[in-house]
């Protein structure tokens, strides 16, 4: 009767090294990255409106929001600075915008006028010298590329009511938009190179339109380790939810949340509802714990400065990201919901168990359905050790007693505390009712 119940719990017993990674692959640096920033940079932030939508919706004229290419200077621009910011705040790459919806490239393309180079008084490529800093520096380039282009006359959509013309009228035309399109992606995949494409506005067509098995198919011939997001319609290798937090794991093997600072994506001088970089960090925290990555925005001016409140947060997260790095990167998601109340990741061997507690807590954090013993445990980044306490165990029964551990006066970060477990052996979970059968 007790080897029946010995055996019935065991297979209630989750195993964290089941969740372990498969062999290195091009993922690789991705699923470990944890943090990338995504940069707005465009003509939009020289009157501070939304970013190509805010023509598209009708809020400003066409005419009027391309009147801004005569504002955009980039007079201020320092790429090695944009660099220095984003690896301090410990992010490991970087996705920057090489052309909106709006149609304007930020580099010199070619394949028509309408560039930051060609048309604004910046008259220079502001792109590839961000790309070429950041791998100096060691990080992965992303560019992110518009597959709308609203601008383009062979482009059939325009504004929220009215378009151009209709694609199934004159296949031709739309045949020119996609010459044009690939003209663009190959000169960037052949210029620049990125390390991954985040394409966007894949909505406005279907795969077989947009030709994406093709897109997919050139950019991997190009570099087969390249990582391509989700929205090049159904032809990516990850997901990417925008701003809506998910409140369960996402059964997903790769994910990455996109979120503003603010409400903007690009600069917008009046919008100062910022998140804290409290409220930014303890939502880092469960993004990770739950096995994705955070792509956090800044919107840089017109000159290229960079908006002192988004530095200020990006300092923050450097400080925090820093100082627990090791729950951080390369980790794995943590324990399944239920076992703790917050956040946690697990170490890529699950022999360290991190937990995120929120700022400022003191006092006793508890862990449920541990089924090893605790080697050591310690509030990472300060040296203070803490002294877990085991309550319930029942001496005749394998259901783990909980653990209670005690955060001490003063050892608490102010904007999330880490308490770092370790084991002889993966960590191993009791997920069953608690009772005998
Ligand atoms: C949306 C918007 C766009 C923004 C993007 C970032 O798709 O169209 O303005 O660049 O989200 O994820």
């Amino acid at each position: 009767m007790k080897n029946t119940i010995l055996v019935a719990l065991a297979l209630l017993a989750f195993t964290a090294s089941g969740q372990e990674k498969a062999a290195e692959s091009k993922m690789q640096w991705f699923d470990d990255a944890k943090l990338g920033i995504f940069i707005h940079w465009g003509i939009y932030a020289v009157d501070g409106i939304s970013e190509s939508w805010s023509f598209h919706n009708r809020r400003v004229t066409h005419e009027n929001y391309m009147k801004q290419l005569g504002g955009f200077t980039a007079a201020a621009y320092k790429p090695e600075e944009w660099v220095r910011l984003i690896k301090n705040s410990g992010a490991r790459y970087a996705v920057i915008t090489s052309k909106h919806h709006d149609g304007v490239a930020l580099w010199n393309t070619k394949m028509n006028q309408l560039s930051i180079p060609a048309q604004t008084p910046a008259g220079r490529d502001v792109l590839t010298p961000f790309v070429t800093e950041l791998r100096k520096a060691g990080l992965k380039a992303g560019l992110y590329f518009s597959l709308i282009d609203w601008t383009h006359p062979d482009y059939p959509g325009f504004l929220r009511d009215s378009g151009k013309y209709v694609l199934a009228e004159q296949p031709d035309r739309w045949s020119r938009f996609l010459t044009f399109m690939n003209g663009q992606l190959h000169e960037l995949k052949t210029g620049i190179n990125p390390d991954l494409w985040w394409f966007d506005g894949d909505w406005e067509h279907p795969a077989d339109e947009w030709r994406a098995a093709d897109i997919r198919k050139s950019l991997l011939a190009n570099n087969p380790a390249v990582i391509i997001n989700g929205r090049l319609a159904g032809y990516g290798d990850y997901d990417t939810p925008e701003q809506n937090f998910p409140v369960t794991r996402p059964d997903l093997p790769a994910w990455e949340l996109c979120m503003t600072m603010n409400d903007s994506w690009g600069y917008q001088g009046r919008d100062m509802n910022y998140k804290t970089p409290y409220e930014i960090i303890s939502i880092f925290a469960d993004v990770i714990g739950f096995g994705g990555n955070l792509l956090l925005d800044i919107g840089p001016k017109a000159d290229g400065t960079i908006p002192a409140e988004q530095v200020h947060i990006l300092e923050e997260m450097g400080k925090w990201t820093s100082k627990h790095e090791e729950a951080i990167f390369g980790t794995l998601a943590g324990l399944p919901q239920g076992h703790f109340y917050g956040p946690s990741t697990l170490s890529a061997d699950s022999l360290s168990l991190y937990l995120f507690v929120s700022g400022g807590s003191c006092g006793q954090v508890v862990l449920k359905g541990l089924m090893n013993t605790i080697k050591t445990s310690e509030v990472l980044g300060t040296g203070q050790t803490l002294n877990p306490k085991v309550v319930g165990k029942i001496s005749w029964s394998p259901v783990p007693g909980l653990v209670y551990l005690d955060v001490p006066d003063g050892a608490a970060d102010a904007y999330m505390t880490v308490i770092k477990l370790t084991f002889e052996k993966p960590v191993a979970l009791y997920r069953g009712k608690g009772g005998l059968q």
